[in-house]
């Protein structure tokens, strides 16, 4: 009688979730929203600049989720997605990029090399998003690394980051969102209030109780808004905003939706973006 399972399939059933996960897939689902960020940054540039962008360049950009989508927002949008790390640049060349048309495929470049390091054309738009620019730990490097970008922009460019704070963040916690198919774990799992410094771990876990632990690592100073405002200008940009979450008065949670904001709230862990002109 012929068996009616694959080789592949009775190969899967041994092996725990864990085992047969992709961190990279893992972390799309549970960490980015690629399409509220874009939707923010890209109505924000109109906004100041009173025309759409064409050109982005996405640092630190992992598996570079956010350039497909800007690239496929418009049927001009141009990306150059840089990440110094050529495992993941592989993943997304194999996961994403030959999913695109070639038309489409164009429109895109992915880039190893160092964000500080860069010799492109100037783009309109710089991101920095998921505080990975935290991984710049003194005020020299984060503003050397601000004013390369500010080098990189074009003469009608704004680079955008995003930023977290509250007072959870200096505590040593675990945070678990429940995702599809697995849970995903944020862990702070010390804080240096001498230097700053944090680390970090992402952890995945499956409901067969098998786990992905530090499926992702990070060793981050912690910034605060007024630092960062404060080197954006010293690296010469105009302009430097701060967009602050506004409330949804029902749940008293945020409601997603970021306005130019002098004053926020103490809360104990948010979320913001800033704008900064060149
Ligand atoms: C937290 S991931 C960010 C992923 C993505 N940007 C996001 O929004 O989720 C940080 C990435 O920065 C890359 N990286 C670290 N230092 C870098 C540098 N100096 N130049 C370019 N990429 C760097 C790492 O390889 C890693 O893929």
């Amino acid at each position: 009688m012929m068996n009616p399972m694959g080789p592949q399939m009775k190969k899967n059933m041994m092996r725990t979730l864990a085992e047969q996960a992709d961190r990279h897939v893992l972390y799309e689902q549970a960490v980015q929203c690629v399409e509220a960020e874009i939707d923010m940054v890209d109505a924000t540039f109109e906004q100041i600049r009173g025309y759409p962008a064409q050109t982005l360049r996405e640092d630190f950009c992992g598996t570079a989720q956010t350039s497909m989508e800007w690239i496929q927002r418009r049927q001009n949008n141009l990306a150059v997605a840089v990440d110094l790390d050529r495992e993941v640049l592989g993943w997304s060349s194999e996961h994403h990029l030959a999913q695109l048309t070639e038309a489409e495929a164009a429109r895109i470049e992915l880039l190893q090399a160092d964000v500080r390091e860069l010799r492109i054309d100037p783009v309109q738009i710089v991101l920095a998003m998921n505080f990975s620019y935290q991984l710049f730990d003194t005020r020299e490097e984060l503003r050397a690394y601000f004013a390369s970008v500010r080098a990189g922009l074009a003469e009608d460019g704004v680079f955008f980051l995003d930023a977290f704070g509250g007072y959870d963040c200096y505590r040593d916690i675990e945070e678990t969102t429940a995702c599809d198919g697995f849970d995903y774990i944020w862990e702070q799992s010390s804080y240096n209030p001498i230097d700053g410094g944090m680390q970090c771990y992402i952890h995945f876990a499956f409901p067969d109780g098998s786990r992905l632990d530090r499926a992702f690592s990070y060793y981050w100073r912690m910034w605060t808004l007024p630092e960062l405002q404060e080197l954006l200008d010293e690296a010469g940009f105009r302009n430097v905003t701060v967009y602050w979450e506004g409330t949804d008065e029902e749940t008293g949670e945020g409601n997603g939706i970021y306005t130019p904001s002098r004053v926020g709230d103490a809360d104990p862990a948010w979320v913001c973006y800033l704008s900064a002109e060149k």
